[in-house]
């Protein structure tokens, strides 16, 4: 009985900051304002390697890429449609989020400046792409072109209201050092992630100094099970999936969460949003029927075994390729990169997802100001997804 009355308690607790989270948002939400800057790699770009000289592996500028027809035709997305991002930006009431590189794009409602095949480490894919560090050097403008056209004042606001939305790394663990001897030889996995996690840092860190106040991050998912390396792998584990991939995804996963929760003590103002999109897209990949897919291992568009070869388009060097009849039945889109649907079924994920999930904050709570939810605030598990 005691137990009983105490669960009606906090049922009430519950209701109560629930309603006091949807009064708050629909207020806010009758203004379009804010803004979203992101930073990244092909989860990502949004077009910007449509602009810059590089390989046709690090453009999705060819059918079948958005072929879904959300948009037109390609757009230099690598999906079948849409980014985590584009539903993001929606959710917020905001445009589309353009590409950096777009000619004479409007920024009053933030830039994309992520680049397919980009990493936090210069030396990743060098040449090739806009690494990190050169996307921080490209908001520096857009900040301050934006304090030119709206005045110092407005500008600040914009800058310190904007989510900064950070989707990296995977590179700096594939082509950087699993596809790079060089770099094995010289560092240990520990020390390479440990310069990884410490760049990332730092660019947390400068855009902080530069007034960006809300971060979310898409942590990285297990790496060693992307159709690319199944299909490399040379001793098939149990699940199929290249262990040494999966594991340097775990171990920046830990670090970056580690640095996360010290950077809210240390940075005044600092919030931000994380999950554990590792377990999230692991579970899709081994249980897909429970989550409305019926493939989770192949690719929809490629070739070779798992559709690991990333041919789609056939503008590469092998031309031949093979496309699904279904892209929505399939977790990966290409060799390397989910479908639309991933995409759409994460955002919802980092939009709304309980404390259980999704935080210290999630998206909503970023872009709206609301207080955080704990999980002592509502104590009981609600109903949803706990891959924490
Ligand atoms: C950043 O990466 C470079 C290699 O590009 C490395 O030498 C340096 O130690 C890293 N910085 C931090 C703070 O980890």
């Amino acid at each position: 009985m005691a137990r009983l009355s105490s669960c009606i308690g906090y049922f009430f607790v519950f209701v109560i900051l629930q309603s006091f989270r949807a009064s708050a948002s629909s207020s806010a939400r009758k203004t379009a304002s804010g803004a979203l800057f992101i930073f990244g790699d092909s989860s990502v770009d949004v077009g910007n390697n449509n602009y810059i000289t590089t390989i046709p592996e690090n453009q999705a500028d060819v059918k079948p890429y958005g072929q879904n027809g959300f948009f037109e035709g390609p757009t230099g997305r690598f999906s079948d449609g849409r980014v985590i991002v584009d539903y993001i930006a929606d959710y917020a009431n905001l445009p589309l989020i353009p590409p950096f590189l777009q000619p004479s794009a409007d920024h009053t409602h933030g830039a994309n400046f992520a680049s397919a095949g980009g990493g936090v480490l210069p030396e990743t894919n060098q040449g090739l792409v806009i690494d990190l560090p050169t996307q921080l050097k490209n908001f520096e403008e857009v900040q301050k072109s934006l304090t030119e056209k709206l005045g110092e004042a407005q500008a600040t606001e914009l800058i310190s209201e904007a989510v900064y939305f950070i989707s990296i790394g995977s590179n700096d663990y594939l082509g950087g050092y699993l596809g790079n001897p060089k770099m094995q030889e010289t560092y240990i996995p520990e020390v390479y992630v440990g310069m990884v996690i410490g760049n990332l840092t730092n660019a947390i860190q400068a855009l902080y100094e530069r007034g960006a106040r809300k971060f979310a991050f898409l942590s990285l998912c297990p790496l060693g099970c992307l159709p690319v390396l199944r299909a490399m792998n040379p001793k098939a584990s149990e699940s199929g999936c290249f262990e040494a991939g999966s594991s340097l995804a775990l171990a920046h996963n830990n670090a970056l969460k580690a640095i996360l929760t010290s950077l809210e003590y240390i940075l005044k103002g600092f919030k931000y949003c994380n999950s554990n999109f590792y377990n999230w897209l692991d579970d899709r990949i081994k249980n897909p029927s429970k989550y409305g897919f019926k493939d989770g291992v192949n690719a929809c568009c490629g070739s070779g075994p798992y559709g690991g070869l990333l041919t789609c388009g056939g503008n590469k060097k092998v031309t031949e390729f093979q496309l699904c009849n279904n892209a929505d039945e399939h977790v990966w889109w290409d060799s390397f990169h989910p479908t639309e649907r991933i995409h759409e079924q994460f955002a919802k994920a980092l939009w709304n997802g309980s404390p259980f999930s999704v935080g210290p904050y999630n998206l909503e709570d970023l872009f709206f100001n609301k207080e955080k939810l704990t999980i002592a605030d509502i104590v009981d598990a609600p109903d949803g997804e706990h891959f924490q």
